[in-house]
């Protein structure tokens, strides 16, 4: 009898980097909209990522802030944790440096986001980190599955903007559901 594979048996991953919650809840509604579109999937903070991607991994989404127009560094980290009064989330490493190390399966579909401000709207619309983290899967080999996704903060520290939580889990579903059954 011929191996079906349905959407079952899918499983995605969506890698984050987050100094003060909001990409890291983007990525959690991805996930949960993954999870909605019947694939098995988690996110996981970019310190606590293996750089080796398992190759039951069937989808690969990364997300970082974006941070002086690219992905965050050392630099614009220690900015950051000057902003608020909470420790920020990654502390360690980056999906920067993440990137630097990762191996893929050969071929893995991936997909992109970054978080961004939402002010000025000239600057909102330029593409940053979800640019070089598209460049960065790339490199390694992954196969883009789905445009590159913005999602937009209020402020430097947050929060989202209305509605932004529902276009994550939105997303989320939308890229579960265009994996092959
Ligand atoms: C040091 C620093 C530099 C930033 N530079 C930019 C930028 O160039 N463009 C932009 O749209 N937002 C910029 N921001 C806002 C961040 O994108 C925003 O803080 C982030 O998306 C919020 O997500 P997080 O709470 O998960 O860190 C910057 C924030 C910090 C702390």
């Amino acid at each position: 009898m011929a191996l079906m594979i349905t959407v079952d048996d899918m499983k995605a991953v969506v890698i984050y980097e987050s100094m003060f919650g909001d990409n890291q809840q983007v990525a959690r509604e991805v996930a949960a909209g993954l999870v909605d579109s019947g694939v098995d999937a988690e996110a996981v903070e970019v310190g606590e990522a293996p750089t080796t991607v398992d190759d039951d991994v069937t989808l690969l989404v990364v997300g970082s802030p974006n941070h002086a127009w690219s992905m965050p560094r050392e630099q614009t980290r220690q900015d950051a944790a000057t902003k608020s009064d909470k420790p920020i989330i990654s502390q360690g490493r980056g999906v920067r440096e993440w990137l630097d190390d990762a191996a893929l399966p050969p071929g893995l579909r991936t997909a992109a986001y970054d978080t961004r401000g939402s002010h000025p709207k000239a600057v909102v619309r330029f593409d940053h980190a979800s640019t070089s983290i598209e460049k960065g899967l790339a490199r390694l080999g992954g196969t883009r599955v789905a445009r590159a996704e913005h999602f937009l903060v209020a402020g430097m520290t947050g929060p989202l903007e209305p509605g932004e939580l529902e276009r994550a889990r939105a997303w989320g579903i939308q890229l579960g559901a265009s994996l092959p059954a």
